[in-house]
């Protein structure tokens, strides 16, 4: 008796600190306080129901990520909105977490209890600090005692989608925009090719790998963009644009606050806005740009051919095959295509034709009289892919062919270099085929 007594006050304590340290999965609580963790299968949801965080996996990946998905919206996989560590990922869930350390500073721990993620907030040490997740599906750090001061949100770190009361900023002092970045495929957040960002002259524009711009919204006059006539104020949408000396912003609202609604730099390279249907448990898309697929600079990749009226808008040239098939399936094409038989490096390859073709990126003009010499100069030097001959006179190819596009009538006439093997077997498939 006596000892079982001496052993229920041994362990006391010690029930107390492991209680108040791990979360339980039943409380569905909206809040981790200083000191408290989340662990692999553990979530906390918010007031409302809508939103939920915690670790996933996407689709058959073995990695593993930190973020926030839709609860209820949930259409056959979860709609993840944010990612914390979409560049670190965990490899053995077991035994990582989320912790909310007391000073402040928010961490992803892997199994080994590595540092991978860290929001960098130790600027207050509080034992009051707590971490809680909106009904708006911001997740926002801040004091107990002082809610007001936020000391770090989610909505400062956008991932690829923006909901509403989310700021889409331009800071003024930095001169950096915040961006949508899209996922690299469709089981990976790390970040991709494709990012929406907010210009100084206050346009939405979507540039390609950091560096080429392909799309604009137009200017803001007040009401909507000049090219986004579907974003004009409509019975859902209360979109609006505010500016002071430190920034500049665009937000938005649904006027019925039960309405769910997204924007999402896509992997198609496209920004696209969706609404929740319940009737029908999808996301119903309400307008995307660029319109087209092959408006998207360089989709296809090297040696890939866009092409707007297939179901499938990417083919590789004939001769070539997909340099990653798994990437292409995962909605990444961005690698492109490879030959399927090396060149000769020599003048016995030969030129195949391609019609109707929008010619591809980074030609290098040469002066040639005829479209004879133009040919020839490209076969001497073993680093030319293709040539042109047309009004503008002779173009050369020596990098990768890229952002081509098959169309139905018009373009140009490409002449693409292969190896002698493969001209013959393509003209022996011609000759089958009729
Ligand atoms: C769900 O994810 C799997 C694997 O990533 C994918 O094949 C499937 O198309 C997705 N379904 C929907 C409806 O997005
Ligand atoms: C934990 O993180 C460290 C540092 O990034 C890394 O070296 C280690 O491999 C990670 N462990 C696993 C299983 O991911
Ligand atoms: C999480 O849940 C899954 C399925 O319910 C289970 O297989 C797995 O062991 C759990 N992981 C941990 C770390 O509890
Ligand atoms: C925190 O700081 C590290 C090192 O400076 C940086 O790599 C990381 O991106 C920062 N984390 C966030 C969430 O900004
Ligand atoms: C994107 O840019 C980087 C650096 O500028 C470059 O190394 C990379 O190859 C580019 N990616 C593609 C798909 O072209
Ligand atoms: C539209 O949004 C702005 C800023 O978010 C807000 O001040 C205004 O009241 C909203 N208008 C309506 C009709 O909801
Ligand atoms: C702009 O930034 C300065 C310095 O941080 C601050 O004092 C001022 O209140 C800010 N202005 C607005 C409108 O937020
Ligand atoms: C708001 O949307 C919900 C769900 O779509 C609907 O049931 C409700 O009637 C709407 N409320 C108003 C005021 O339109
Ligand atoms: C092929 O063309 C490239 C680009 O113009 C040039 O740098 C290279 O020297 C040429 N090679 C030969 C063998 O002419």
């Amino acid at each position: 008796m006596g000892d079982k007594f001496s052993l229920f006050f041994f362990l006391s304590p010690l029930l107390l600190i492991f209680s108040s340290k791990a979360l339980h999965c039943s409380a569905a609580a909206d809040t981790i306080s200083a000191g408290q963790s989340l662990t692999a299968n553990q979530t906390i949801v918010s007031k409302g129901g809508d939103f939920e965080l915690g670790f996933f996996t996407p689709g058959k990946s073995l990695k593993h990520y930190l973020g926030i998905w839709y609860k209820k919206a949930y259409a056959q996989n979860r709609t993840v909105i944010w990612v914390a560590n979409r560049d670190q990922p965990i490899i053995d869930l077991s035994s990582s977490e989320l912790k909310l350390l007391e000073n402040g500073n928010l961490v992803i721990l892997n199994e080994s209890k590595v540092l991978i993620w860290s929001t960098n907030s130790t600027s207050t040490a509080s034992k009051s600090l707590e971490l809680i997740l909106g009904d708006d599906g911001n997740l926002v750090l801040r004091d107990r005692l002082n809610p007001s001061v936020i000391i770090w949100q989610s909505f400062d770190h956008l991932t690829d989608t923006w909901i509403p009361g989310a700021k889409l900023k331009y800071d003024k002092s930095s001169k950096r925009a915040v961006k949508l970045i899209s996922w690299k495929n469709s089981e990976d957040p790390s970040p991709g090719l494709f990012s929406l960002e907010l210009t100084s002259d206050s346009e939405f524009v979507i540039i390609w790998n950091r560096s080429r711009q392909y799309w604009t919204s137009g200017v803001w006059d007040g009401q909507g963009f000049s090219l986004v006539p579907e974003m004009r104020p409509r019975f859902l949408f209360n979109f609006s644009f505010q500016s002071n000396e430190n920034e500049s912003y665009f937000t938005y609202d649904t006027y019925n606050k039960s309405l769910l609604s997204r924007f999402v730099i896509d992997l198609s390279g496209q920004i696209k806005q969706l609404s929740w249907l319940e009737q029908t448990k999808m996301w119903n898309l309400i307008w995307s740009k660029p319109l087209k697929q092959c408006e998207v600079y360089a989709y296809c990749g090297p040696f890939g051919r866009c092409n707007n009226a297939q179901d499938s808008s990417c083919q590789c040239l004939q001769g070539f095959k997909e340099l990653s098939l798994e990437d292409w399936n995962l909605g990444d094409p961005s690698d492109g295509c490879a030959r399927k038989t090396p060149l000769q490096c020599g003048n016995r390859d030969s030129f195949v034709q391609m019609l109707n073709t929008k010619l591809p990126v980074n030609s290098v003009p040469f002066a040639a009289d005829s479209a004879a010499n133009c040919k020839s100069t490209c076969l001497n030097n073993w680093s030319c892919n293709a040539y042109a001959y047309g009004s503008t006179g002779c173009s050369l190819w020596f990098d990768a062919l890229l952002n081509m596009q098959q169309l139905d009538n018009g373009g140009d006439e490409l002449y693409i270099r292969f190896a002698p093997s493969e001209v013959s077997s393509s003209k022996k498939k011609q000759f089958i085929g009729l």
